[in-house]
């Protein structure tokens, strides 16, 4: 919040929630409704004048979260200086009890009778046609990686509390002192990548800001406190963006020494709570051949720590049926096409939570996100995706299945009730065409009979000699592209029926394959993250499982049904695939096939059975 909050607040078309939290949003493109908590304040801003009598009166002292904890604030306080609107609020959990004889201080000194001891909650619901998702980022707490201090030496803080000491208006006042004896710090190191880069923590990813933020803190400091040293232990510096190698240089310039290689340990001296760091100098040799150990007796350690995924992503992804990578962040509809669009139609993203990036790019992001958003409501009307699924009222068993697994939440069913489709929030996996036992659901262009008719003529002839191929029309069927233009040689025995996602192959359709003679089939799809129809993959892999142990049943081969992540760009992993399967499909032999063709055949329905055996009677 700031200037731009403050605009944002005065513009006719913008209605500006603080202090709010959405807690339901139902519908669909063109047509959410969103259900919003406004958090009671407890304090009337349009009465506050922000004349601090009541903080001046307020006993409590809590930890001001806004200064990283290294100062203090009431419990009525403003929670940061561009607050808007710019009054206090009153945190009932630390406020002594709004029984004003246990305290009261505050509400008796305002003038404005602005404090409202028995102000609620309110819940205000509103229609809107678009969501942008912009919810930001966490930040990664170094307590899990305690082999630099942070817990236990007082000189070790975080980018963010370096960012809170050299503010002017932060709890300092810009004098950049060190937490034990508020001294000022001589020799400062920064060690870059702390919960970033690590897969052994569960992030692998880049944070994408640490480096030009040490950057621009080294430089602060060279312009603050010119007779400082500064050290960075880093990895790799990633100064990609327009004008930051600049910076890189300048803070080198500035005499920033800059070592390649991260600590592996930490010292305190008790005495004076100097910090002694050792680290492997990747750029020095020894007399060995080997990098050398070096020794840096430091005053101050700044931890650059990385950004993780908002602690929200969860319940957001919830409510608004969004995916994720497998980083944590939200996943885009398309990473190159389709970059600030959600999955889900009509809901957009900016910022961080689509992926770590620094200002620009959020600036960028947001503004995108608003230009699709805005030309989606403009429009007035929607293009429907061409592939969307159809529901056969009369062969429709009201059983409900398609709406449960249904990723979009597109499907409306009520218990006794035939399903639904909304068809402006269908993206068109097929998962609930291939997850519907009666035939009620028609996919348009992928429809069971057309996929039906693809399996029996490739397998008409020879089906002996073909390895059978499902793939996803996004990832596997691109790979096999990518390998083609890559000109990587492998096998040529298969052959490819292409689904939208592999949420679409069905029971049926996999079965047909082994009753018309493949000797293998494999299923292929996005990565299990990847998915381009949020998590649909999750039913494919729900189906293969559950057809592994028909075959087992049936006392066919489980492994001649295989199933494979392969994304656009693994050109290499497709053949490699189809060259495995080609393997596999030798070691099958004709008996086994013309088992498997038997074996599987459908039985005969009851009624079916019922009737054969009356016109036998007969
Ligand atoms: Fe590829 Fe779903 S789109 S598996």
């Amino acid at each position: 919040m700031g200037p731009k909050a403050i605009d944002a607040g005065r513009h006719p078309n913008i209605e500006l929630l603080t202090y709010s939290e959405v807690e339901e949003v139902s519908g669909y493109v063109g047509n959410f409704v969103a259900t919003i908590r406004k958090k009671a304040r407890y304090v009337d801003h349009t009465l506050c004048n922000a004349c601090e009598e009541c903080v001046k009166v307020c006993p409590v002292s809590k930890p001001d979260e806004y200064q990283m904890g290294l100062s203090s604030r009431r419990a009525i306080y403003i929670p940061f200086p561009q607050a808007v609107p710019c009054s206090y609020i009153l945190n009932m959990d630390d406020c002594l009890g709004n029984n004003p004889i246990a305290c009261g201080k505050c509400a008796d000194v305002c003038e404005k009778k602005a404090i409202n001891y028995d102000d609620e909650d309110e819940l205000v619901v509103r229609e809107v046609g678009a969501v942008i998702v912009a919810i930001g980022l966490d930040v990664y707490d170094p307590t899990e990686m305690d082999e630099y201090g942070y817990t236990r030496h007082a000189n070790v803080i975080t980018s963010m509390e370096f960012e809170r000491l050299i503010c002017a208006g932060g709890p300092t006042a810009g004098h950049f002192v060190r937490p034990s004896d508020h001294e000022r710090p001589k020799r400062i190191g920064f060690i870059q990548c702390v919960g970033s880069r690590n897969p052994k923590i569960g992030r692998p990813y880049c944070s994408n800001i640490c480096c030009m933020n040490t950057i621009k803190d080294t430089l602060l400091l060279a312009d603050h406190y010119p007779d400082t040293e500064n050290f960075v232990f880093y990895q790799d510096i990633r100064a990609f963006g327009k004008s930051f190698e600049d910076m890189f240089q300048r803070s080198k310039e500035t005499g920033t020494r800059y070592i390649r290689g991260l600590p592996g340990d930490v010292e305190e001296d008790p005495e004076t709570g100097n910090l002694v760091v050792t680290v492997e100098n990747t750029t020095q040799r020894g007399g060995n051949g080997r990098s050398g150990l070096e020794r840096y007796e430091l005053d101050m350690l700044v931890l650059s720590v990385g950004v993780i995924p908002p602690k929200d992503l969860a319940k957001i992804s919830g409510m608004l049926t969004l995916s994720k990578t497998s980083d944590g962040f939200f996943m885009e509809s398309h990473p190159k096409l389709k970059p600030v669009d959600a999955p889900t139609r009509g809901v957009f993203f900016a910022g961080f939570c689509e992926s770590p990036k620094d200002i620009k790019d959020s600036v960028c992001q947001a503004g995108a996100a608003s230009s699709r958003a805005g030309a989606l409501l403009n429009a007035g009307q929607i293009q429907i995706e061409a592939i969307t699924s159809r529901i056969d009222e009369i062969e429709c068993k009201k059983c409900g299945l398609c709406a449960k697994i249904c990723p979009y939440g597109a499907i409306t069913w009520q218990k006794g009730e035939v399903a639904t489709v909304i068809e402006a929030a269908c993206a068109g996996c097929g998962s609930c065409g291939a997850t519907c036992q009666f035939g009620a659901i028609t996919m348009r262009h992928f429809t069971d009979d057309q996929l039906l008719a693809q399996v029996r003529a490739i397998l008409a002839r020879k089906p002996e000699d073909k390895v059978f191929v499902f793939a996803c029309n996004w990832c596997s069927y691109a790979g096999g592209d990518m390998a083609g233009i890559s000109r990587i040689k492998y096998s040529a025995s298969n052959r490819v029926v292409r689904t939208m996602c592999s949420a679409r192959v069905s029971e049926d359709m996999v079965l047909e394959a082994f009753r018309c003679g493949a000797p293998v089939v494999l299923v292929s799809g996005c990565h299990y993250a990847d998915c381009h129809y949020i998590n649909a993959n999750r039913q494919t892999v729900v189906r293969v499982q559950r057809l592994w142990d028909k075959l087992e049943k049936a006392g066919v081969r489980p492994e001649r049904l295989q199933l494979e992540w392969i994304s656009a760009a693994e050109g290499q992993k497709f053949a490699k695939v189809m060259n495995q399967m080609e393997e596999l499909r030798k070691t099958v032999t004709i008996k086994e096939i013309e088992h498997g063709r038997e074996a599987l055949k459908p039985k005969p329905k009851k009624a079916a059975k019922k009737k054969e055996a009356a016109a036998t009677a007969g």
